[in-house]
């Protein structure tokens, strides 16, 4: 729903044809807006509800002043309270430093973030590709001048620099090009995991890695086999991205800002992701509300689809910006910046009734990986899809063998 327009409007039956082809199936009419007699009939027509505004605000909890006055200082989303003092102590911890697999794109603006974000001491950019790595570093560390960054930029090809990293991100490996499946990856890519997974068990036995070459889930169940880490120490990149892409797909639906909405997806990086739709809101109330059956099908798509969209446009190579924030918010919860769960791709232990692969699931992180996955209720549709998923990628995985 808009925020109160400080002018009077003039609500007339483009509006109502804009809203219906958005698919809202609501629009909130302020004190002093003018509805015209075609747009009041528009909107029957085609079942829009005209709301007198302002609408009360969902779920507002009865609160003491303190937590009211964090509330209106740092209010994000009608849910959201910002943190007590107490969990405000909290230790946010800055890595020594953290490797980047990969100096293409992905990596090359995840060391970017990190150096912004001051989150590492070192950051160290290895690339097969003979100066690429080192390039970037220098390039990266001409900007502290600017930046004031503290963190350290090195690169190299060697993959014995992943030495003493306290997490190695790896985006090394082929992307893909139009019309292919993240799925079509998989021989080529596996061969790059095995290989750098060796060199991670050999020089960094005690680091965490995070995947987020393609196929991501299978990937990861490559890495796994090639450190012979434990599941807390190798995590999938992907359900932070894809709930980013959600999220967005919804709250341009809506009109709303992306603070206003909650919702994640879980499953594979693939055709058989599982955004929950069961759980997710806007401003705090459930997605029918505020959209359309098929507006909400086509946003969850949207998230589904998001990574073929950009490759399509861009035709050589793939999205780069938001998995290098989606890596970095991943980062976060490692280091406790963010705290809560976040969807991340690991290997699972019975939860959810599923064993042996790899999936998108809620997890805790902290330094020393995953601390917790949590097993969240979903309805009969959401928990098949995730059954479905884990099929899906284990057949896959049997494939090859
Ligand atoms: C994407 C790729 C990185 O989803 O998997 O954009």
């Amino acid at each position: 729903m808009p925020q109160q327009p400080t002018q009077k409007r003039v609500i007339g039956a483009e509006h109502i044809s804009d809203a219906h082809a958005r698919g809202l199936l609501q629009i909130e009419v302020f004190p002093g807006d003018i509805v015209t007699t075609l747009a009041t009939e528009s909107a029957q027509r085609l079942g829009i509800k005209l709301l007198d505004g302002p609408l009360p605000k969902a779920n507002v909890h009865r609160t003491d002043g303190a937590t009211a006055m964090r509330r209106s200082l740092y209010r994000r989303s009608p849910r959201w309270v910002a943190p007590s003092a107490s969990s405000a102590k909290r230790r946010v911890h800055r890595f020594s430093k953290i490797a980047l697999v990969g100096a293409g794109n992905v990596g090359c603006t995840i060391a970017q973030l990190a150096a912004h974000a001051d989150l590492s001491a070192q950051i160290t950019l290895i690339d097969l590709v003979p100066g690429l790595a080192e390039s970037i570093a220098l390039d990266l560390n001409h900007a502290a001048g600017i930046t004031r960054s503290k963190a350290i930029a090195d690169g190299g090809t060697d993959l014995t620099r992943v030495a003493n990293a306290d997490v190695v991100v790896v985006t090394a490996g082929r992307p893909r090009t139009p019309g292919m499946l993240r799925s079509d990856l998989i021989e080529i890519n596996r061969r790059v995991i095995r290989k750098v997974g060796e060199a991670v068990k050999e020089s960094a036995p005690d680091a965490i890695v995070i995947v987020v070459t393609n196929p991501l889930d299978e990937m990861t169940v490559e890495m796994l086999h090639a450190t012979g880490f434990s599941r807390d120490k190798v995590l999938g990149m992907a359900g932070t991205l894809d709930s980013s892409r959600f999220r967005q797909a919804l709250a341009q639906a809506a009109s709303v800002n992306c603070a206003d909405v909650e919702a994640m997806t879980l499953g594979s990086h693939g055709d058989e992701m599982a955004p929950v739709l069961s759980r997710a809101r806007i401003k705090d109330r459930p997605l029918d509300v505020h959209l359309s059956a098929d507006t909400i099908a086509d946003s969850a798509q949207q998230a589904v689809a998001g990574g073929a969209a950009v490759v399509k446009l861009r035709r050589t190579g793939s999205a780069f910006i938001a998995p290098a924030y989606a890596t970095l918010e991943i980062l976060d919860h490692l280091r406790g910046a963010r705290t809560g769960t976040v969807p991340v791709s690991v290997m699972l232990e019975g939860e959810y009734g599923i064993n042996d692969v790899v999936l998108g699931v809620p997890c805790e992180l902290g330094m020393q990986g995953l601390t917790g996955v949590q097993e969240i209720t979903l309805n009969d549709q959401e928990t098949q899809a995730l059954h479905e998923a884990a099929r899906a990628i284990k057949d896959r995985l049997a494939d090859l063998t």
